[in-house]
This record gives C-alpha cells, structure tokens and sequence, in this order.
C-alpha cells in the first residue's frame, strides 16, 4: 500500500510532468501545422458565442485561484493579515462561481458537439478523449469545492487544502518529495488531484494546445483602420469582383419577373 501512495504521490505527477513537457516538444517539433483550436466556429457559432466565453472565462479564474492556493504559503497571507477564516471565504466563494461558469460553459460545448450535425462530424477520436479528461479534472474540482468547501458534506468544516496539498505541491516541484502530505487528504481531493495531472500529461496530444498559442499580441498591436473612400477624392468605382452579386434592382427585378411569368404558366392542379 505505501508503495502505491508513493507512485500516486511522487512517481505518477512527475510522470505526467515529463510527457507533458516532451509532449509539448514533441508536437511543436513536428506538427506545428496541427497547432491549432480546430475551430468549429464555422459550422455553428450561436451556442458557441455563449458556451466558449463561459468556459474560458471561468478557467481563468480557476487557473488563478489554484495559483493562489497552490503557490502562496499559508504563512505569507497570515503576515499580510489574512486569517483562515478570511481566505477561505475569499477562496470559496469566487472559486464556485468560477467553476460553475466553467462548468456550464463545458456542458454548452459538449452539447453543440453531440446536437450540432457538422460540429460532431467535425469531432475527431482525440477531441473526445480530451473532453473525458477535461470534464473528469473539472468536474472533481467543482464537486470537491462544492462537497467540502461550500457544503461541508464530510465533515471538514472547510477543508484546508493549505496544510497539505499545497506544501506536498510546492515541495514535489523542488524533487523534496513527501507523499505522507497527502495521506490524510480527503478523498474527493486525492481524485482531483490525480484527474488534474493525468489532464497535464495528455494535454500535448490534444487540441488542448492552443492554451499557449492565445492571441496575446493582439492586445499591443496597432489598430487595422477600416474608412469607408471619400467620394470626393477618390474614384468611386470598385474592383467589380467586390460588388454584392445580387445588389444591383435590375437583377433582383428580373428574378420577381421570372417568378411570376414562372407562377402564370403553370396550370392549376387537377382534383
Ligand atoms: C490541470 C488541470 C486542473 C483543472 C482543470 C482543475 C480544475 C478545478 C476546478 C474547476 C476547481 C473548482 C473551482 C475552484 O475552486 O477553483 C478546482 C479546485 C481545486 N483544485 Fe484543481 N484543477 C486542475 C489541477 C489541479 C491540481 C494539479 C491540483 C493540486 C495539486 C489542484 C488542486 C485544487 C484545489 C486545492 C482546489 C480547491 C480550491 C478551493 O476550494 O479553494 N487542481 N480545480
């Protein structure tokens, strides 16, 4: 048994570490075209206007709220004057509301991907692997928060994660491994943990790497100016490949005309 609390707490977050490093080196070596979102926007894009800033909004507040918790020790925010009690409140509550945006904002993207004909056509085998993984990390960290955080179910009166998970964490990194943090950590955690890093390790193989090829410089960019011609200093005729094909009356006219003369000729139906 220690064994495998020793694999599961030392050995298999690493594990997932290394593939998704080498993952990383590995598809950005040799298939930077596949780089890609594999937009869908284009077979349906009412359901995911709604659904993808839902979810990618409450991510970032999630992200936030792990770096928060995982990263700052216990004794940094208790000598700025943060007490226990403090900054579960400031964790719980702003963390379940990420999570239900994100949570919601998955069910939107799933559900255009299963009703959504071309969308689902469009869905290849890797996608459905990540969404299983996706929806595993996501879904145990919403129950663990809302479970033991927000609705004490087991009795922890506000698990705090900051006595174990986020040292084991802190210290995993730095190779000072020290399973017997987790050990008493209540079960919902152990299984969002352990979703959260096989997340990590498939993440290279899936479309999952867009995360790192976000449109950044978009924001210091200069501005693409669009004005319509002045027409009275610039020559008003267009390039004719520019013209709306149906715009000009004439030809909407000859197609009303067509139809009629079309509606006039065919004979009444009989019986
Ligand atoms: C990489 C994939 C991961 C995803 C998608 C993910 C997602 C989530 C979500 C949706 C929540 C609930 C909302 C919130 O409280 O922020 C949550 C909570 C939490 N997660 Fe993760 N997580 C991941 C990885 C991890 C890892 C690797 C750890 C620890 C080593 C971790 C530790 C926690 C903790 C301690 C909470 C509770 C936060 C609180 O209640 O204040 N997560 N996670």
């Amino acid at each position: 048994m220690e064994y495998f609390e020793n694999f599961l707490w030392g050995a298999f977050p690493w594990l997932a570490i290394v593939a998704f490093f080498v993952g990383i080196f590995w598809r950005w070596r040799f298939d930077q075209f596949g780089w890609t979102t594999h937009s869908s926007q284009i077979y349906e894009s009412k359901l995911l206007r709604l659904s993808s800033p839902l979810f990618h909004w409450g991510m970032v507040f999630v992200i936030i709220g792990h770096l928060m918790g995982l990263a700052i020790p216990k004794s940094w925010t208790s000598a700025v004057g943060i007490s226990d009690a403090g900054y579960h409140l400031i964790a719980t509550y702003p963390g379940a509301m990420a999570a239900i945006a994100t949570v919601l904002g998955l069910i939107g993207l799933i559900y255009r991907r299963v009703v959504n004909r071309s969308v689902f056509l469009a869905t290849s085998r890797s996608d459905k692997v990540m969404y299983i993984f996706l929806g595993a990390a996501i879904l145990s960290g919403t129950i663990a928060t809302m479970a033991l955080q927000l609705f004490d179910v087991l009795g922890t009166h506000g698990y705090d994660y900051r006595e174990s998970i986020s040292p084991w964490l802190r210290n995993l990194l730095i190779f000072n491994i020290q399973p017997e943090l987790m050990t008493d950590v209540p079960w919902p955690f152990k299984v969002h943990v352990l979703a959260g890093f096989t997340l990590i390790a498939v993440w290279p193989f899936t479309r999952l790497v867009h995360a790192f090829s976000a449109p950044v410089g978009y924001v210091t960019r200069p501005y693409v100016v669009y004005r319509s011609r002045d027409s009275r200093t610039t020559d008003m005729r267009s390039h004719v490949a520019w013209e709306p094909v149906r715009s000009p009356h004439s030809q909407l006219d000859r197609d009303k005309d067509r139809k009629k003369r079309a509606d006039h000729v065919r004979p009444p139906r009989s019986g």
